[in-house]
Formats: C-alpha cells, sequence, structure tokens
C-alpha cells in the first residue's frame, strides 16, 4: 500500500486536506496524526474491523485495548456511560489534553476497540489538527500511539514512517510533539462503587494535579515500574515490554560521581569486546562522556525537555545498532515520575545501584 504523507500548519491545517484523511477514517482505513503527547495511529473506533487492522499495522496484541479520542465534551457520553461528577472536574480541567479517563463503555464501542473489555479509554487532545481530523473522522478516533508494538513512541512524523509507512493510507505530519510522553491514564470507574479513581499510567498531568480536584487517588503498582508475574497492571499495555529500545539498556542510580565512573567502565569494556555503546545523560554530564554514542537528554533544570527528547533519545540508539545502553537515573522535577516509569520499563527493569 503507498502511504500518502501529508504536512498540515496546526496552527491553521487545511480543510481540504483535513475532510480528506476523515473520509479514509470513514470508509475503515488508518491514518497517522499528531497529538500534543506523541503521534497516533487513527481509524474509526466504532468499527471493529478498524480496530482490528490497528493491531495489525502496530503487530500488536488484540487484547491491549484502544483509547478512543473525541473532540467534544458531549461525545464522551456516546462513548462512556455512569460517568462520575468526578470526570467532569478533571474534563473541564485538562481537557483538552494529556488525560486519557476510563469508564464503562456503551454498547456501540465494539469490543475490538476496547481489548474485550467491558470498560472503554476516552481522551481529548491538546492539538488543532487532531481536534479537527476527530471531528472530520466522525467523532470518534481509537488511537494507540503509532509505532511498532514494543518500540518507543514516535514523537515527529520521520519515526513514524519508520514503523507504519506502506501500511496505512496516510500520515499527517503535524512537526514536534510538544509534550512527547504519552497521555496519564486514570480509571474512573472505582467511583461508582464509592472508591478512589486509580492512576494507570503516569504523565504530564501529574499526581499532584489529579489530587487538587480529587483530594485522593489510588495508584495501580505498574504505575512504579514494579512488574512481576503477580501483580497484574490494570492497563492491559503496561504488562508488555514497552517504549524499548533494540540495545540492553541499564538505568545507574547513585551519586553523580559514582554513576559516572560506573557507565565509563561500562561503555569502555562493551566497546573493547567489539560492542557498540551508549551513554543517556543530563546536560549537566553530558562532559563527562567521550566514548560511544553520548546522547544528552536535556537539562536537570528542565524535566519538560527530558520527557520531550526521551523517545527521540532512545530511537537514536537504534538507529546506530547500539549494544549496550546506559543512561543515568532521570528523577528531576514534576514529570520524574512520568519520564521514569518509561525509562524502567524501556529498561525491562534493570537498575544498577552504586
Ligand atoms: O497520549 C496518548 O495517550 C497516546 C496518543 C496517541 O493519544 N496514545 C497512547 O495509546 O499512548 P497506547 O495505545 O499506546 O496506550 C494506551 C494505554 C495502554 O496501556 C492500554 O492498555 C491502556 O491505555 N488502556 C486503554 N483502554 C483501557 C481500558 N479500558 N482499561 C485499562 N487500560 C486501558
Ligand atoms: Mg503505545
Amino acid at each position: 500500500m503507498k502511504t500518502e504523507y501529508i504536512k498540515l500548519d496546526n496552527n491553521n491545517p487545511d480543510r481540504e486536506m483535513i475532510k480528506k484523511a476523515g473520509e479514509i477514517i470513514k470508509k475503515g482505513g488508518l491514518v497517522a496524526f499528531p497529538t500534543e503527547t506523541v503521534y497516533g495511529l487513527g481509524g474509526d473506533a466504532m468499527l471493529s474491523e478498524s480496530s482490528k487492522r490497528i493491531y495489525r499495522a502496530k503487530g500488536r496484541p488484540s487484547d491491549n485495548p484502544l483509547i478512543v479520542h473525541i473532540c467534544e465534551i458531549g461525545d464522551l457520553y456516546e462513548a462512556a456511560k455512569d460517568i462520575p461528577e468526578e470526570a467532569l472536574l478533571l474534563a473541564e480541567r485538562f481537557w483538552p489534553g494529556p488525560l486519557t479517563m476510563i469508564f464503562t463503555k456503551r454498547d456501540r464501542v465494539p469490543f475490538e476497540t476496547t481489548g474485550g473489555l467491558s470498560t472503554v479509554a476516552v481522551r481529548m487532545p491538546d492539538n488543532r489538527i487532531a481536534l479537527d481530523f476527530i471531528r472530520a473522522a466522525g467523532g470518534f478516533v481509537a488511537a494507540p500511539s503509532a509505532n511498532r508494538s514494543g518500540r518507543p513512541s514516535p514523537t515527529n512524523v520521520k519515526r513514524v514512517l519508520e514503523d507504519l509507512d506502506g501500511e496505512i493510507e496516510m500520515i499527517i505530519d503535524g512537526g514536534d510533539s510538544v509534550i512527547g510522553l504519552e497521555s496519564t491514564i486514570i480509571d474512573m470507574t472505582p467511583y461508582s462503587r464509592g472508591e478512589k479513581g486509580m492512576l494507570l499510567r503516569p504523565g504530564f498531568v501529574t499526581d499532584k494535579d489529579l489530587k487538587e480536584l480529587l483530594s485522593d487517588i489510588d495508584y495501580d503498582p505498574a504505575v512504579f515500574g514494579k512488574i512481576n508475574n503477580d501483580a497484574k497492571p490494570r492497563a492491559p499495555g503496561m504488562k508488555y515490554r514497552h517504549y524499548a529500545p533494540k540495545g540492553e539498556l541499564t538505568i545507574v542510580k547513585g551519586e553523580d560521581e559514582g554513576v559516572i565512573s560506573f557507565i565509563r567502565r561500562g561503555v569502555r569494556e562493551a566497546l573493547s569486546s567489539g560492542k557498540r555503546a551508549a551513554v543517556i545523560a543530563s546536560s549537566e554530564n553530558i562532559r563527562a562522556f567521550e566514548e560511544g554514542l553520548v546522547i544528552d537528554i536535556g537539562s536537570r533544570k528542565d524535566d519538560g525537555e527530558i520527557a520531550r527528547r526521551l523517545y527521540e533519545g532512545l530511537r537514536a540508539c537504534d538507529d546506530k545498532d547500539i549494544d549496550v545502553i546506559y543512561s543515568e537515573e532521570l528523577t528531576y522535577g514534576n514529570l520524574s515520575g512520568a519520564i521514569m516509569n518509561r525509562l524502567i520499563k524501556a529498561a525491562g527493569g534493570r537498575i544498577k545501584e552504586v
């Protein structure tokens, strides 16, 4: 299949092009599109055949549910029911924006879209191209991140093409993603049982932000990256190896001095045994590393920058066929929970304390 590439201006997307993209979805096709978090791979959320195609294009297990993207709050009631008051508070504050909420699904949402679950994840993205496109597509666009299953999510069109060129009808280029990490996910269904909402995936909307409106929330153990076979994560996606580069990534934790010398030694050993090695470090430490591929992931003073660059950094390792990767622990600012959640998963839980 030939994938059509179009580039749109996020402040003023060309209407004819948006209409064309919407028509593709209405006919059961797939379109990759920009959101403020990462690029999404969209299909009609109300068509089971479209959701099946999404799983095939991504190479994703079909028990891993998709997020339904909407463009106006009224449409929430078409996809979900038993919507608690707390959800409306969150929607008012954070939508459009990087927050996904889970509710009981309505019958019209096919089980193919929800991975067989009776609940549905809904989000309204904060990106003009995305909102116009969703409207043109009929209002309900199922979209996982636009990567092959298991790989880091794409934050620009080059990475979408790398994974999906030839597999889908169209790709819309809207420039670099401004956030760079997937949305925060909170399960709102416990409220109907008089219980607290449960955070399933941390993101740009932090738990602190949520608690301002909800007073308290519960946490799925997968949020902290500690998944074992006993703790079954509530967001099925969290059980899979995720966001991962092809090389073996180890997070090194401790005081700067010890971390730097451990990583330098590790890189040297890898290189001398004929392997390709990379280092992911904060701007503040970057000059301490000279050998291997050295990736500046951003300043410790700017967690937004680290979030924006993280997936591109992991993919840069794949570009160079890196075998061994060391990363500093990246625990700076309000986004550190979300950043470390992704980094720990990318590392398959490998953390070395020095
Ligand atoms: O920022 C985002 O959310 C991006 C952009 C494209 O909007 N999308 C995204 O989708 O990250 P995806 O498919 O890569 O991640 C969706 C996550 C998965 O971990 C999935 O298991 C979880 O949401 N999820 C979806 N529906 C669910 C449900 N009904 N119950 C529990 N978890 C659900
Ligand atoms: Mg994903």
